[in-house]
């Protein structure tokens, strides 16, 4: 007989696995009856960090069986600090639809799909974009792992969308994935596992519409996705650690809204009490032994809302479920904590009195609410506000209210969507100022240091302020500071009334026919820039009418007017004015008459530059960001120097504008901070380390300098891959001397050979990686004028040329 050298080692394997099904026995509540982990594009079984085994999922019983035919397997090219190996590293990719099966039993099922955007066999993380269906759902549509995992804020490196879909009696779950024409789909991970039939959706049992006296009726043919799941008060934690069913809880700091974050509850030492209404699996007992309540002081919470901010997509109605347990030793009878709880600035619940729901003291309760988020003018990101506040109409005890934990879930449009646009590509949010109630005992050492390093940025930035500012100034500025930081604080700003005019919404209104569709002169992620006429019709101007929903708007709508006002320059664009009415945000400039530089070299049926106005143009730019990097005491950094941010006047005259993303710094050295920008102009080292300096922007201007020589865009993806980003294009052929390969054809003949050697050199060297090595603007504008004059030179020459042939 021979021996199986293996042998020895799958029994081990296998007594593990019992080992560990026996742990999972004895403390889920809940153990699936279904469960299919695969980890994709691996070519043994693998085991995650958590110690759960993943299949492969080629020529498995999952996977259709032209897998080799439309997928390969891959690694990622990089692993990132908090990427775990399994299941994140390996990858199935897909170039057309491919479809897994799932053969489960009926009944609810989690979906996760788990994606780590890298680049992929070479395939760049920017070129997947694809569907992924299931049934008559669709869970995702376009959809882009870089652009989402980009747009998350705490920032993440991989993101796990988890779905819970229905099986019905005789059906298989089948989970297609198709990629967007002429890109491709991928996937890490998949898991599949079942869940108790009336864990969320009881056919019984519909649920409130807050806002109206109507009951929601969620069946077994609504997919949901779970947006948030939060164990409030307390720590993140894993899926091994849920009850049987491998949700992920994460601690609900980061999105508490302003100064009243409250003060946290432990209650480690309540025995945690399931009931028939609140069966073990509903959450685990971490979730129920840990709260957030207001505070202490009793008459000041009256004052006070316990708040949470949610961005949730809009158009779509969520399921909102509030997990409730009484663990303090102070709360043992009813009518001791009563508090009314809003969703969206509505009541959904008047008096809740966690004890008198639970009947006792560590008796878990959860409360189910649907909220409609009413899809405004466009799609995007809306805020879903939560507060509670005390209830004191029938002579509550305290003035308090709990929360001890929160799912929220996304419910498919009526023809079964779930899918969102992507994000703006790379506009990150700012981080948001939330001074913490320093008293609270449980806050992360992180926030800590996260509010201290916040603190010692406007510390500085104030000092700063205070010393290079005129005597003049000085006070003011520092009130004026305080005074935006305590708006800030009320989520808020404070506006420099006295800096610039101040138009009334009426006046704006009539200047644009009620911001009429047909006098839009651009639009982006922000709104719509208008054209407008004030002053009884004599001056004509650009009204830009910011997105009035985000926080993030504000923000920018702030930062903008600060820098404009104080800013005058030939070569920047001029702020007339601003409005801030009914919760509008809207800036008034001068007109420009050309629009911006990127269409008049391409994508625009404009007539093409002359050579020497595009120089003249770049010229005008470069000086206008000398001016804000070095011109006044204290550098400005634009942050988003781009083709459509440089204006042209009616003379032609360049200006600089957009400045939202604008930051003050108090000296040359870096700043570290959240990346944003526009993907193609950004500056690799700020992108990769977050450092920004100046040189950032001569990167970018860089790359507009290319634009003008090459009249193509910054990112084409149309091209192919060597092509499609212009900087990593150009700099080769730049390297190899082969300029006719690059320049816009338009332009042949035009330029004189030294003025392009000059020109290419010096959109060269502000590409160069190192923002060491790349001039400063001062010295850009120094290279472009002599640039000009060589061409000038040439120019005079081949006139007197042609002067003396002809005579
Ligand atoms: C992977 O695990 C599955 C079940 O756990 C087992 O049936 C299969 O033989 C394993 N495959 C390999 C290559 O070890
Ligand atoms: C894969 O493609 C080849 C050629 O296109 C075809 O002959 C073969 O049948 C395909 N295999 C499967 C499993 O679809
Ligand atoms: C879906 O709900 C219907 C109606 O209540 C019920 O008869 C059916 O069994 C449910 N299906 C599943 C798969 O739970
Ligand atoms: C899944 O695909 C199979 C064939 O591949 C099909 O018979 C079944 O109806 C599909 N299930 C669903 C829910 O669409
Ligand atoms: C992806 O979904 C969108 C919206 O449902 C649809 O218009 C598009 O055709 C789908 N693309 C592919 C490749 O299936
Ligand atoms: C409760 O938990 C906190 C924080 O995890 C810990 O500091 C404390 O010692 C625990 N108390 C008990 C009684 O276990
Ligand atoms: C809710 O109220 C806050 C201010 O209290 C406001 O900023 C927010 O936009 C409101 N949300 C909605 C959805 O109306
Ligand atoms: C609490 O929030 C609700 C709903 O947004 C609002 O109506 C109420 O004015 C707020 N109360 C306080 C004290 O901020
Ligand atoms: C979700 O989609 C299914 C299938 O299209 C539909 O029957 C159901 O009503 C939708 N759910 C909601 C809440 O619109
Ligand atoms: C897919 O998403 C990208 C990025 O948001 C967008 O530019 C593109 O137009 C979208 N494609 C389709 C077909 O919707």
């Amino acid at each position: 007989m021979s021996t199986n050298p293996m042998r020895p080692f799958a029994l081990c394997i296998s007594f593990l696995s019992l080992l560990i099904s026996m742990a999972a026995d004895t403390t889920s509540p809940y153990s699936p009856t279904d469960y299919f982990l695969l980890d994709c594009g691996s070519s043994s079984n693998t085991t995650s960090f958590d110690g759960r085994t993943w299949g492969v999922d080629s020529a498995s019983k999952f996977s259709s069986s032209n897998a080799q035919n439309v997928s390969f397997e891959s690694t990622a090219d990089r692993q990132q600090a908090s990427v775990e190996q399994v299941p994140y590293m390996t990858a199935r990719i897909f170039n057309s639809q491919f479809t897994y099966t799932f053969p489960d039993s009926a009944g609810p099922k989690f979906v996760r799909l788990y994606f780590y955007p890298a680049a992929y066999s070479g395939i760049h993380e920017s070129d997947f974009f694809f569907n992924v269906t299931s049934g008559v759902y669709t869970l995702l549509s376009n959809f882009s792992a870089s652009l989402t995992v980009a747009a998350m804020e705490p920032q993440v490196a991989s993101i796990v969308k988890e779905f819970i879909i229905h099986v019905w009696e005789n059906q298989i779950l089948n989970i297609t994935f198709s990629p967007s024409p002429s890109f491709y789909a991928f996937v890490n991970g998949i898991e599949v596992c079942s869940m108790p039939n009336n864990l969320y959706i009881s056919d019984s049992q519909p649920i409130p519409l807050v806002a109206t006296k109507y009951l929601f009726p969620i069946d077994n043919y609504t997919a949901l996705e779970t947006v948030y799941r939060l164990n409030v008060g307390g720590a993140s934690f894993g899926g091994e650690r849920d009850t049987g069913m491998f949700r992920k809880w994460q601690e609900d700091s980061s999105y508490i809204f302003g100064a009243a974050s409250g003060e946290i509850l432990q209650g480690n030492d309540t025995d945690i009490r399931y009931t028939p209404a609140t069966p073990a699996h509903t959450a685990p007992t971490a979730v129920y032994s840990s709260a957030r309540r207001m505070g202490p002081v009793t008459n000041i919470n009256l004052k006070h809302n316990l708040t949470w901010i949610f961005p949730v997509d809009s158009g779509f109605y969520y399921f909102v479920r509030l997990h409730f347990c009484e663990i303090g030793k102070h709360i043992t009878r009813v009518n001791e904590r009563v508090f009314d709880i809003f969703l969206n600035n509505q009541t959904a619940q008047e008096g809740a009195d966690v004890i008198a729901w639970s009947t006792g003291v560590g008796i878990p309760i959860y409360q189910d609410y649907v909220v409609h988020m009413i899809q405004y003018e466009s799609r995007g990101k809306q805020d879903l506000w939560l507060a509670l506040h005390p209830n004191m109409d029938t002579g509550s005890w305290f003035a308090d209210a709990i929360l001890n934990g929160l799912e929220i879930f996304k419910l498919n449009q009526s023809y079964g969507s779930l899918a969102e646009p992507n994000p703006e590509p790379v506009r990150l949010p700012l981080p948001v100022l939330q001074p913490q109630n320093s008293k609270s005992k449980g806050l992360s050492a992180f926030t800590i240091i996260g509010a201290a390093l916040l603190f010692g940025i406007f510390a500085l930035l104030s000092l700063v302020y205070f010393f290079i500012l005129g005597k003049r100034e000085r006070l003011g500025c520092w009130e004026s500071g305080k005074a935006k930081m305590k708006s800030m604080r009320r989520g808020g700003f404070s506006l420099p009334r006295e800096l610039c005019r101040h138009f009334a919404l009426s006046e704006l209104r009539e200047a644009t026919n009620d911001f009429d569709d047909v006098l839009v002169i651009g639009h982006g992620g922000f709104g719509n820039v208008y054209k407008g006429y004030i002053d009884g019709g004599d001056t004509i101007v650009a009204i830009k009418r910011l997105k009035s929903k985000s926080k993030q708007g504000a923000h920018e709508f702030l930062t903008e007017i600060e820098m404009l006002s104080k800013l005058r320059h030939r070569h920047l664009v001029p702020l007339i004015g601003y409005c801030e009415e009914e919760g509008e945000m809207i800036l008034v400039y001068d007109y420009m008459h050309h629009g911006t530089l990127r269409h008049h070299l391409y994508g625009a049926d404009n007539d093409p530059l002359p050579w020497k106005q595009r120089l003249e143009i770049c010229i005008g730019a470069a000086r206008g960001l000398d001016y804000l990097h070095a011109g006044g005491q204290h550098p400005i950094i634009h942050r988003d120097i781009k083709s459509t941010n440089i204006l042209l006047d009616h003379k032609w005259v360049a200006k600089v504008s957009d400045f939202g993303l604008s930051k003050m710094t108090p000296s040359d050295d870096p700043v570290t901070t959240v990346v944003k920008g526009t993907f193609g102009y950004m500056d690799p080292e700020y992108y990769k380390w977050m450092k920004l300096t100046q040189k950032s922007d001569v990167y970018s201007f860089g790359v507009v300098l290319l634009e003008v020589i090459c009249g193509r865009a910054a990112v084409d993806r149309s091209l192919e891959y060597e092509q499609m980003s212009l900087a990593n294009w150009a700099r080769p052929c730049i390297e190899k001397g082969m300029l006719d390969e690059i320049i816009d054809p338009l332009l042949m003949g035009q330029i004189a050979d030294d003025c392009l050697e000059k020109f290419v050199e010096t959109a060269y060297d502000c590409l160069l990686d190192q923002g060491i090595q790349r001039p400063t603007m001062d010295d850009v504008v120094a290279r472009l004028e002599f640039a000009l004059q060589l061409q000038d030179n040439a120019d005079a020459t081949a006139e007197a040329l042609t002067l003396t042939v002809s005579e």
